[in-house]
């Protein structure tokens, strides 16, 4: 491990930081000896409507798994990403909105925004919305996309968002699933230059005969483009809004009250729906944001995640605006028009806090100079990355090219399972290592174990897990705990399992090494094998599908798709070409395989699994080391598969 690299804090940056080291150790030691006293001071830094007097009530134990944080404390978020800035900061930037066309922006205070959203949140009343109804939101970037979101939290409704990059049929799936009953979208959405049909996509999701939940459909004019109109069902955004009051009274929320629901994949089955509540999750938010980018008022803090994922929820609106913060949302790409474009933003708005994703900086590295050109950078304090692992030679980059070597790099470890960020530096406190996400997060008890479930010590490699539970954590899977418990809690009886794997070093800092499971990591959007196989063997002339991940330089990961005919069907490059627009189709554009491979058979063992194994080693090239394979119904089969390779394109 000699040649690791070591960077030290920065002296400038821990000077005015507000954790050092000691500070971190001796939190940190406070925070897992007594959780229930640290949150409860900790619980502070939001405001509540009715005090909480209990703080953790929480359970791992195998059939009995309860997470409850502050449960008899009643708050409502919009109030606390809103209000309460209001008489100190009100005339502040909350939202800054960066177009997909640089020649378009637009700035909210927070007193804007409180007019944008208790209008809003009327709106939503008035369309029959109550407190507890689902709402999904299918939304460019857009500031109406945040207005939405906390207009359903000002009156109780669960948000539910969607990717605006999901097909028509993954957005029914999810409709369906939370039993949502308005859907927010807009004419069109506008990314790299591209018109995005949201509105025509929402119409045939809703074609679809499953979906019998929904009853209004709010559209956002965004572009002005063509949609078609269903006159007792379709209302425009702008007409329901523009004579709603301007004030609307928040909604006293139980701190368990479920506050959103985002879908996820896993390893099994469909996507599930995680459900995050209020009180904690908000703590959460608000507390990780403050330490882990060091914010401090006069901060702008820009994060290029859609708010369709979970980074979008926690780290673009929430954590920011409860801590009322300037927050930076980006309607288009990191290169467009230009190459440089992220780099411009920065110099733009002179935006002090970063936060990105590994696959957007390995892109950009990729044009060097380019990616720069013209800029400077000299704003930027403290940087961040999310979303997969960061390989040294991109963190490199990273903190060179675009930090002009000056500002730290929170390499930030967290799931949507966990709400908010778990494992990650502090700008004044941590000494970085270039691809470590280093040491745990205030009331976070990360474990390594063996396969058995058995707790390793010391420097190792195993499955990680969490000991205990934190104010962030997810509660259910909405609508089948079950199935919660059985997809986190049963690996590792008693610890929650978050399906990677990770190295400890000597310093206690964690390496995360990647998934265990079926799930891939494709520029950072997660998808599960099952799904993107599921949606393979829909189509009428596959039979069978296999799919394994591999390493891919900017994506991280590709997606390779072992693809068996019906017998009798032959493979072309027309079918070739149907079946990668078939899964885009099925899933959305980030799901397309980067490669088809058309197998004879896959690999079975004689009870018919199929040895995932040995499809990731062909998929990789590495077949001098393809372990045992005389398990297999018929190992000839491996044979067939390695020639087969050969002709992959
Ligand atoms: O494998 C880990 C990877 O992303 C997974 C979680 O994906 P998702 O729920 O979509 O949330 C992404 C944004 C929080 C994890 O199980 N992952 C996330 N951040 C990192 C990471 N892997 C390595 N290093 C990270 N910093």
């Amino acid at each position: 491990m000699s040649d690791i690299k070591v960077y030290p804090v920065q002296e400038n940056i821990a000077k005015n930081a507000l954790i050092d080291d000691a500070g971190y150790q001796k939190m940190y030691q406070q925070s897992v000896v007594n959780p229930e006293g640290f949150w409860r001071e900790q619980g502070q830094i939001v405001d509540w409507i009715t005090p909480y007097t209990k703080v953790k009530n929480t359970s791992y134990d195998p059939g009995h798994v309860n997470i409850k944080w502050f449960e008899d404390g009643e708050l409502n978020v919009s109030a606390n990403c809103i209000d309460r800035h209001l008489a100190t900061r009100g005339d502040d930037i909350a939202i800054i909105w960066e177009g997909d066309n640089p020649a378009e922006d637009k700035k909210l205070t927070f007193k804007e925004l409180h007019k944008e959203v208790c209008q809003f949140a009327n709106a939503l009343k008035a369309q029959g919305v109550k407190k507890g109804d689902v709402v999904c939101l299918y939304m460019p970037m857009v500031p109406e996309a945040a207005i939405a979101m906390l207009a359903c939290t000002r009156i109780g409704a669960v948000h539910s968002i969607v990717f605006g990059g999901f097909s028509p049929d993954a957005l029914a799936g999810r409709i369906v699933d939370s039993n949502s009953k308005i859907v927010i979208t807009s004419d069109e959405g506008l990314r790299g230059g591209r018109a995005v049909p949201l509105k025509k996509n929402v119409d045939e999701a809703l074609a679809n005969p499953n979906v019998t939940c929904i009853e209004k459909v709010i559209v956002l004019k965004r572009t002005g483009g063509d949609v078609a109109w269903n006159d007792s069902r379709d209302v425009w955004w702008h007409e329901i809004t523009e004579n709603q009051p301007v004030e609307c009274e928040p909604e006293a929320m139980n701190a368990e009250d479920p506050l959103f629901i985002l879908y996820t994949s896993g390893s099994t089955g469909q996507p599930k729906g995680v459900l995050h509540t209020t009180g904690g999750y908000l703590v959460y938010a608000a507390m990780t944001f403050k330490y882990i980018f060091d914010y401090q008022p006069g901060d702008v803090y820009w994060c290029t995640a859609d708010v369709g994922w979970i980074t979008g929820h926690t780290y673009l609106v929430y954590g920011p605006l409860a801590n009322g913060a300037t927050t930076i949302l980006f309607e288009g790409v990191p290169n467009y028009p230009s190459t440089a474009r992220m780099s411009e933003v920065v110099d733009k708005h002179q935006v002090t806090i970063l936060y990105t994703a590994p696959t957007a900086i390995r892109a950009l590295m990729a044009k060097g100079d380019e990616a720069t050109a013209g800029t400077k950078r000299t704003s930027l304090r403290v940087m961040g990355s999310v979303g997969e692992p960061i390989n040294p030679e991109a963190w490199e980059w990273y903190y060179r090219a675009i930090g002009n070597a000056s500002c730290p790099i929170m390499d930030t470890w967290w799931q949507t399972e966990t709400g908010g960020i778990l494992i990650t530096p502090l700008p004044g406190a941590t000494a970085l290592k270039p691809g470590s996400a280093t040491r745990p997060f205030f009331g976070v008890q990360p474990a390594l174990v063996d396969n058995e479930g058995l707790i390793l010590d010391g420097a190792t490699e195993g499955n990680l897990v969490m000991l205990d539970s934190w104010p962030g954590q997810m509660r259910t899977v909405y609508g089948d705990h079950e199935r919660f418990e059985q997809t986190y809690f049963s690996t590792f009886k008693g610890m929650y399992f978050t399906g990677d794997g990770a190295r400890r070093d000597e310093d206690g800092y964690y390496w995360i090494t990647g998934r265990v499971d079926d799930v891939l990591n494709v520029s950072g959007h997660r998808m599960g094998t099952a799904e993107i196989e599921s949606a393979l063997v829909a189509h009428p002339l596959i039979a069978e599908a296999a799919v394994v991940g591999v390493p891919h330089e900017i994506k991280g990961q590709g997606i390779y798709a072992y693809v068996t005919l019906n017998a009798g069907e032959e493979p072309t490059p027309e079918l070739h070409a149907e079946v990668k627009q078939w899964v885009r189709k099925e899933i959305g554009p980030i799901a397309t395989p980067d490669v088809l491979h058309w197998a004879e058979a896959l690999p079975k063992t004689r009870s018919g699994k199929i040895m995932r194994r040995i499809l990731r080693k062909i998929a990789t090239g590495d077949t001098g080391t393809l372990g045992d394979t005389s398990t297999l119904a018929d190992p000839s089969v491996v044979d067939k598969l390695i020639e087969e390779k050969s002709k992959v394109v």
